[in-house]
């Protein structure tokens, strides 16, 4: 029975099931193309396909929302928290959509090719949603593996006769909503207070390269003597001397990496600059988690991490769907098919400062002493 001020009851009649979820309209979309019948195979291709489609609609406006509740130039905790509540949302949804790829499996080789034909070249390559996604993550466009050329991925999502397609259509539209997460997080930790120090305040540069230094005498004091260590885990005099190298290498590249020494010649002071604090940022916050006013940022930066880890295993999981469907034979999108695949599960990364400061960070017993902590007290009243 529908409650009096139900919204159902305001109609002429009480709302069904099939009319609120449009089950007619649903029901009448697994036709395929061409007006043949399609096979029970070729309709689980199709549900499959679609399924993955709303899962990605949905995707995009929590993505959306994470993106503009990170907007502002203050961040509250309040909206932190529902930053953090809509990325794991999303992180469940591609952790589960990527167990999907499993009833795709059960269509055998020999079935699909009965009607794979037909695709001509309609590929995955075409879901302008799954773009989407990677744009509003904050994707760099330069950095695609484009085998049809630069651009590939957008000209692949235009109609035959040249114009946009709808696809097309809703990924520059969101494109002009606004900045991807990535940059307004960037933002967002640019302007993060380290040792209380905030950009703009007398002195912040030497703060930050201070904190920088204090963690890497902390990380040198830490692994010790590299030969030592080295010996206690490997027998073979070559093996020993190889790993107590990467230790000191690792050292190295650590202060590099705080220093954004490892940016590209020509790069100019002002990005350098930027880029460590950035990276300081991040480390500032992993490491002193426990402090009242890091604890959701922390959160945020786990929850971006895990997102991104259920994307990559969605990418290496449908490349091993596809390679037991096809081999490795081409796309029929043009692309050589799974190795195409498996070197976007490689190479495609948008929050890549927030894994490398994994390699770098420290076990709370060496962190070095962050000193008066007040400011990162929660403070009540006035
Ligand atoms: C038998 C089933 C499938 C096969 C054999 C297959 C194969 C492929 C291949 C070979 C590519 C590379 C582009 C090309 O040359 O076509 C590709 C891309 C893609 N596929 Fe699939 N696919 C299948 C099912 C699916 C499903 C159900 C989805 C869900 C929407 C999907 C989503 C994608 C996406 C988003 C890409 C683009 C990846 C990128 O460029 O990073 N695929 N697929």
């Amino acid at each position: 029975m529908t409650a009096p001020d139900h919204p159902g009851a305001a109609g002429p009649r009480a709302t069904s099931y099939w009319d609120y979820l449009r089950v007619d309209a649903l029901l009448s979309l697994q036709g395929g193309v061409g007006g043949a019948p399609v096979s029970t195979h070729e309709e689980l291709f199709i549900v499959v396909h679609q399924i993955y489609e709303l899962w990605f609609k949905l995707a995009i406006r929590e993505l959306r929302g994470i993106r503009d509740e990170l907007l502002p130039e203050f961040v509250p905790d309040q909206r932190m928290s529902v930053a953090v509540h809509s990325l794991r949302r999303v992180g469940v949804i591609f952790e589960i959509a990527a167990q999907h790829w499993r009833v795709m499996e059960t269509l055998s080789t020999r079935d699909f090719l009965d009607f794979r034909e037909k695709l001509m070249r309609a590929s995955g390559f075409q879901s302008g949603q799954f773009r989407e996604v990677e744009a509003i993550l904050g994707l760099d466009e330069a950095a695609r593996i484009g085998y049809g050329g630069k651009g590939s991925q957008d000209r692949a999502l235009m109609n035959a006769d040249g114009s946009a397609s709808g696809s097309k259509s809703r990924l520059d539209a969101l494109r002009e909503s606004g900045p991807p997460i990535l940059v307004v997080l960037e933002r967002w930790l640019h302007r993060t207070p380290i040792l209380g120090s905030r950009p703009g305040d007398a002195g912040d540069a030497a703060v930050v390269a201070g904190f920088c230094a204090d963690y890497v005498t902390a990380m040198e004091r830490d692994i010790g003597d590299p030969d030592a260590r080295a010996a206690l885990q490997l027998e073979d005099p070559a093996a020993r001397s190889a790993l107590a190298a990467r230790y000191r290498a690792e050292v190295a590249r650590a202060r590099d990496f705080l220093r954004a020494a490892d940016l590209p010649e020509g790069t100019s002071d002002a990005e350098r600059a930027r880029r460590s604090r950035i990276r300081a940022a991040i480390l500032f916050i992993e490491s002193y988690r426990d402090l009242p006013l890091l604890a959701w940022p922390r959160e945020l930066l786990d929850s971006l991490v895990a997102l991104e880890q259920s994307m990559l295993i969605f990418r290496q999981r449908h490349a091993r769907m596809v390679e037991r469907e096809i081999g490795s034979r081409p796309g029929t999108g043009g692309s050589e098919g799974v190795a195409y695949l498996d070197s976007t599960a490689l190479r495609y990364r948008v929050f890549k400062d927030l894994w490398a400061v994994r390699t770098i960070l420290l076990r709370k017993g060496a962190l070095p002493a962050p000193g008066d902590t007040s400011f990162y007290d929660y403070r009540f009243g006035g």
